[in-house]
């Protein structure tokens, strides 16, 4: 009887042994080989440490330091071009945008967005050519131009919300506002209604309490902003080895307490997005007729069915209140931020609102203030200096290959360049630490344009652009107009974290209300 439990203990064994075999081959024998193989040339560059030629885990570990792309643009003061990953390529120079995201690009995005994507792709993740074109066409007709005065109002009206409050507490002495917190409200509440004529109210409340659905239909109340900004927390920490991913977001769910939370949260992101599609769908079923994003999802113009699946819908809704809301609140923070930080530069941008402003309006009229040059040069350089989504967004070499600033680099391997990175090449913006609005002005800064990429560029480049300069001019335009703000204290910094995007932590400010006095208006 004794020896079966001993045949057991030796199968332990060996199977034990052909675990470690094939440990030590998968994570040091092959990838040492690859290297020094090196059948596409990679070697010639430098690398971001001694491991990253064989390893993702390197480039794994920077991103937890969390702020990758600061690391990326120091080593990028010396290096055009350096290699993160066994397969992957970061770029320094601007002059690599138009090859790696031009509208004659052949680069694609690549696995990245396969492994994060959800049970259907939306206008952000697809990668083939063919859909992508066939989903920006159905959206392109909500997100067009000639909307946007449609949809001033719905902006006008978040304006509006948001000053209430401000007023209410300028007339407490020394009170602060969370410049953070409210401007992100402001587009989250503002993009619900633009796209799916939806009141989340959070301006009015002062928080981001929300419903949160399951398949079932049992809701729970959780807060926006945790739930989405732990999405890409736990995606940026871990997307970086496309092989391993699923494993390791399986991994990470059973051993670590501080992904399991950020997994939970994670769901509940995605049963906010659940509620809200299924309560836009009931209001539609109802024959409510709305102008808004998710009406062009259903049916064109001209009320022809558009007959998508509704895992597409939901797709569209989650990358909607995702990308629409997070980016355009960073920036806007971060630009009140430059300018108290630039008292300078803050007085001249008051001047030029002044200028156009009725001493009685509250909230500013777009058409005053689209066009003020000093106002959107502020906006870009805020946005120059601290890009919202500051990820290197990472795509693939055509099969063939593909020459990027005047390099051929082999085919299926990964190009980025991160918006931060590109941003800080002297070459194209000489002292790039400076907040220099001028530089934008007149024909030097129209120069400037093709190397800005906050909003990336070409046939993938951000749908919603126009709607964010919307929001982000007329909310400036009105609180500049309307209050004073002030630092904690001179030389005070936010926090600042890189997830997908670039966050700030909070902006408390010292807020009260501008004297005009008869003389000077
Ligand atoms: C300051 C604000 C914003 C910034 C910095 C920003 C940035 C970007 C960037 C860098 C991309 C390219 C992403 C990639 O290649 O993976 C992008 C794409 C996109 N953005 Fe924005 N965005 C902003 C505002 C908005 C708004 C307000 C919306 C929606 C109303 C929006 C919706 C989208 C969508 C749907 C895409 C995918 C477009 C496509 O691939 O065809 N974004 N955005
Ligand atoms: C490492 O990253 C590259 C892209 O950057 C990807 O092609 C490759 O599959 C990754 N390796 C593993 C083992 O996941
Ligand atoms: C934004 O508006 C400009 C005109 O000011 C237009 O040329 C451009 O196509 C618009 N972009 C998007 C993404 O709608």
């Amino acid at each position: 009887m004794s020896f079966l439990p001993l045949q057991i203990i030796m199968l332990g064994y060996i199977v034990f042994a052909l675990i470690v075999v094939y440990l030590l081959i998968e994570f040091l024998v092959v990838p040492v080989y690859q290297y020094f193989r090196d059948p596409k040339g990679l070697r010639r560059f430098p690398t971001l440490d001694r491991f990253a030629g064989f390893t993702n885990l390197s480039f794994m570990i920077e991103a937890h330091r969390g702020f990758r792309s600061k690391k990326l643009s120091t080593l990028h003061k010396i290096h055009p071009v350096i290699r993160t990953g066994p397969n992957s390529l970061s770029y320094g120079d601007a002059q690599a945008i138009k090859d790696i995201y031009g509208h004659n690009t052949r680069c694609i995005k690549d696995g990245q967005y396969i492994v994060t994507a959800g049970t259907h792709y939306h206008l952000a993740d697809v990668i083939d050519r063919h859909d992508h074109g066939r989903k920006r066409k159905v959206l392109s007709s909500a997100y067009a131009l000639k909307n946007l005065e449609e949809w001033e109002f719905k902006v006008a009206d978040k304006t509006a919300r948001l000053i209430k409050h401000f007023d209410a507490v300028a007339t407490v002495p020394e009170s602060t506002v969370d410049y953070r917190a409210w401007t992100n409200f402001f587009s989250l509440d503002a993009i619900a209604d633009i796209g799916l004529s939806h009141r989340l109210g959070f301006l009015d409340a002062g928080d981001d309490c929300c419903l949160s659905e399951r398949l079932d239909g049992f809701a729970t109340e959780v807060n926006f902003r945790e739930c989405l900004y732990a999405v890409a927390r736990a995606q940026s920490g871990i997307v970086w080895s496309y092989d391993w991913y699923k494993t390791l977001v399986k991994i990470t769910r059973a051993i670590s307490p501080y992904y399991r939370i950020l997994w939970k949260l994670s769901d509940n992101w995605d049963g906010i997005v659940l509620h809200l599609a299924r309560e836009r769908l009931k209001r539609y079923e109802a024959g409510e007729k709305l102008d808004d994003f998710f009406t062009s999802l259903m049916e064109d113009k001209g009320g022809k069915i558009q007959s998508l699946e509704w895992g597409e819908i939901v797709a569209e809704v989650n990358i909607m209140m995702n990308a629409g809301s997070t980016t355009t609140a960073i920036a806007m923070a971060n630009v009140m931020f430059q300018l108290l930080k630039n008292p300078r530069h803050l007085a001249i941008l008051r001047e030029e609102i002044d200028s156009v402003v009725e001493p009685d309006e509250t909230v500013v009229s777009y058409d005053k203030v689209r066009h003020l040059p000093y106002l959107r040069a502020c906006l870009d350089e805020s946005m120059r200096l601290f890009p919202p989504t500051a990820h290197g967004l990472p795509r693939v070499t055509p099969e063939e290959g593909w020459v990027i600033n005047g390099d051929f680099i082999s085919g299926g391997t990964t190009v980025a360049m991160s918006a931060f990175v590109a941003h800080r090449d002297e070459k194209v913006f000489p002292e790039p630490e400076k907040f220099k609005p001028e530089r934008w002005l007149g024909e030097e800064g129209k120069a400037l344009q093709p190397y800005f990429v906050a909003f990336s560029a070409g046939a993938r480049g951000c749908i919603g652009r126009n709607i964010s300069y919307l929001e982000q001019t007329v909310l400036l335009a009105s609180v500049l107009r309307r209050y004073e703000f002030e630092l904690p204290h001179p030389g005070w910094e936010p926090e600042r974290m890189e997830t997908m995007n670039l966050h700030l932590g909070p902006l408390p400010l010292k807020v009260w209300r501008r004297k005009f006095s008869q003389e000077s208006d």
